[in-house]
């Protein structure tokens, strides 16, 4: 009569009535049979657990809900033989044997943790090992666990972590608060990575590494994975959320975090342009789509389903639009505010937001509206130009359309960080009295609004929202030649990057029709291929100049029904445009690139593979003499994964040459067989395949012996880029 149990909970109607009472409690579990991969379950005979957003309440009965917040002292007993490694969360306190070839290991966190933060893993792994030395002195032990035999591969995650703790202790004074570090790498995860407090797991994908199985962007990805989860340690454990609503306090800011972190890292323009190319992809597809959602939404059946691209990559933009419009000085004050106001305690959004409010004595309560309100804003700009007075004008205005469930929606506030240039592309110095603009940034928080320049001898061109500095869609109503000026001349990286892309969206967009006439401008590929060969700048910038606008982009532009057939030929004609422009000129590039590859270090000479690489795709396409051979030779001769892959990807779904596509997709598999992680991205490039041959292909590998629904990693390689596969 103590308790009743149903499939949902566990009561006890009547507790002790002493304020204080203990209970306890035996569950018995089956790992192995748990193929949610939420709460105990099993990878590859490794005991580990997964208990981000709902899972603990699948291993023990609790308050399984983020505000509660409890110190953990965890006892583990298990078999030698079956696991020598017996880990949980926060310090090793004791550990020893036991009958019948048994032992035991107590562990203790003293910082007080929502159970979504538990962890366990025991099994027998082996482990890659490091120490770290705190800002203040504290000696950290840091410990990379991996399947047997392959500690080696871990030795970029643990470099990784060295620097993303040095970072955090010199970007936002954060420290580490514990005596060992450790993180477990399995090959059954459903996401990419878990921040439990002291025991992070990871997908295997985003720790295992070297140059011949692991490609340049497999590094990056491990990089910025291995910061994230480290960063929550202060934005997400010491600091929690309140309830699931306010997931974006913790993802938002830690995904902010980790993108600093690679700006800092790697090139500043580069990560910039990835991210935004992320984020239009995926993140303005959804606001724009049936599933549009605010940051913080109002209500969920299933928090599962709200790790979103609003959540994750608009909430890292907003955190973002706090620090350009409050400046780094008080950005890095609103913050060393929040860790020291909030430490220990189940936060709201509102908490993170009054801190910037008290540092900069600023009213931010319409900025909480981004966190509330769905859909991707348009601003629209348009300029007036007074040669008698020398005066400019901005005319600005901003909207934002209806989305399911909010059809009324508020102006917001929109930082426009800007320059106005001049005809040799140097900033122009101007006075305006406009209460709007305060050095660098336009902040528009009304429906409409004109800033006016003053001072001016001839008419300025405009550079705005430099660094993608809002998230949201600038229509901008330049000149054609304004806009091709910016390509080549704007100051800011980022925004030449935009001005070329915008033409390649704008001109796929008006060709994605039916008997189309749009013509390539010369002038842009020209554009293109000059900048693809000025030595001047970084291999890797000039690599993004060759990036196709993502699919849902362009049909978006093109607008309802769209015949994804004619965007099809619209890519395929704008790339063999291209590929024209380029010839001879291009296959030399790539050679350049090779000769100056060193030998040693090849790490460094990701931005040189980066464009060497990229041109494939239009030489193929333009059948130019030569390219086919070219690629075939790198992917046999190929000493990374990198170039081999490419090599392999580009033939795959440009060549029409059936028999050497044949030859190396069967290569391919032979070199790989063995290494899940490499045949995850051989099913991957073939999901990639456009057209009846791309849907044939798929119904046959759905059948490969190698591919099984059971492994998230091998599932999610094939149908992931399927389903995004529209053409
Ligand atoms: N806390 C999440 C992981 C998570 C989310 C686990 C939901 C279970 C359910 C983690 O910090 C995270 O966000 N991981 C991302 C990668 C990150 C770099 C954005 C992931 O796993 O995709
Ligand atoms: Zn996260």
């Amino acid at each position: 009569e103590q308790y009743t149990l149903d499939e949902q909970r566990l009561t006890v109607p009547n507790p002790p009535s002493s304020a204080t009472f203990t209970s306890k409690i035996v569950t018995r579990l089956n790992p192995a049979g748990n193929t949610k991969l939420m709460g105990l379950y099993q990878s590859n005979g490794v005991y580990c657990t997964q208990c981000e957003a709902e899972g603990f309440r699948r291993i023990t009965f609790f308050p399984d809900r983020p505000d509660i917040l409890s110190v953990y002292t965890v006892r583990i007993e298990g078999s030698k033989e079956e696991a020598e490694h017996l880990l949980s969360n926060g310090n090793p306190v004791e550990h020893g044997d036991l009958e019948n070839g048994r032992h035991y290991a107590v562990w203790h966190d003293p910082h007080p943790k929502p159970c979504y933060l538990f962890a366990l893993v025991a099994g027998n792994l082996d482990c890659l090992s490091d120490t770290f030395t705190t800002a203040s002195g504290k000696a950290v032990d840091l410990n990379i666990f991996v399947e047997t035999g392959k500690q080696e591969l871990a030795t970029y995650a643990m470099d990784s972590l060295k620097r993303s703790m040095v970072w955090d202790e010199e970007t936002y004074g954060c420290e580490y608060d514990l005596d060992v570090f450790n993180i477990v790498a399995v090959s059954d995860f459903n996401m990419g990575a878990m921040e439990n407090k002291g025991l992070n797991v990871f997908n295997d994908k985003y720790v295992l590494a070297s140059p011949e199985i692991a490609t340049d962007s497999d590094y990056a990805n491990i990089e910025s994975i291995i910061a994230h989860e480290y960063f929550h340690n202060w934005t997400g454990n010491r600091i929690t959320c309140r309830d699931w609503f306010q997931l974006c306090l913790k993802e938002g800011l830690t995904v902010y975090r980790d993108q600093e972190f690679s700006a800092d890292q790697r090139s500043r323009p580069v990560q910039r342009i990835q991210q935004v190319r992320v984020l239009k992809a995926g993140q303005f597809k959804e606001d724009a789509g049936p599933l549009a959602h605010p940051v913080r939404p109002a209500e969920y059946k299933e928090i599962n389903n709200f790790y979103t691209a609003t959540v994750y990559q608009k909430g890292a933009e907003l955190v973002r639009m706090l620090a350009t419009i409050c400046g780094p000085d008080l950005y890095r004050k609103a913050t060393d505010l929040y860790f020291e106001r909030h430490d220990g305690e189940a936060a709201i959004m509102e908490d993170f937001i009054r801190c910037f409010e008290d540092v900069s004595e600023r009213d931010l309560s319409q900025f909480l509206w981004w966190y509330a309100q769905a859909g991707t804003p348009e601003v629209v700009v348009s300029s007036t130009w007074n040669q008698a007075s020398g005066t400019y004008s901005l005319s600005l205005s901003q909207h934002t359309d209806p989305t399911p469930g909010q059809n009324e929606k508020r102006a917001l506030p929109i930082p426009i960080r800007f320059q106005l240039i001049n005809a040799s592309g140097k900033t122009v110095l101007a006075e305006t009295s406009s209460p709007l603009v305060n050095d660098d940034v336009i902040l528009l928080t009304t429906d409409e609004a004109v800033v006016t320049f003053e001072g001016l001898k001839d008419e300025p061109v405009p550079s705005l929202l430099q660094g993608f500095s809002a998230p949201v869609i600038l229509r901008h109503d330049e000149t054609e030649q304004s806009r091709l000026f910016r390509a080549k001349h704007d100051p800011d990286p980022f925004n030449r990057w935009s001005a070329v892309n915008q033409f390649i969206v704008d001109g796929l967009i008006a060709s994605s029709k039916e008997n189309s006439a749009h013509e390539w401008s010369a002038e842009l590929l020209d554009i293109i291929s000059l900048t693809l060969a000025d030595a001047d700048q970084d291999a890797e910038f000039r690599a993004q100049f060759l990036s196709i606008p993502g699919e849902a982009e362009i049909a978006r532009g093109v607008g309802k029904n769209v015949d994804t057939a004619y965007v099809h030929k619209a890519k395929t004609t704008f790339l063999t445009a291209l590929g024209d422009r380029l010839g001879l000129s291009g296959i030399e590039l790539i050679h350049k690139q090779d000769r100056q590859i060193p030998a040693a270090n090849k790490l460094d000479a990701a931005g040189m593979r980066a464009l060497k690489n990229a041109l494939f795709a239009p030489l193929l396409a333009a059948k130019i003499e030569g390219a086919e051979d070219l690629i075939s030779n790198q992917y046999r001769s190929a000493d990374t994964m990198t170039d081999r892959l490419a090599a392999f990807s580009s033939l795959r779904v440009w060549s029409d040459n059936a028999a050497l596509v044949d030859d190396v997709t069967g290569d391919f598999y032979g070199r790989y067989k063995d290494i899940p992680l490499v045949i995850n991205t051989w099913f991957q490039v073939q999901a990639q395949v456009p057209r009846e041959a791309g849907l044939e292909l798929f119904t046959r590998l759905l059948k490969h012996p190698d591919f099984t629904l059971n492994n998230p990693n091998r599932a999610r390689s094939l149908l992931g880029p399927f389903v995004a596969n529209n053409l």
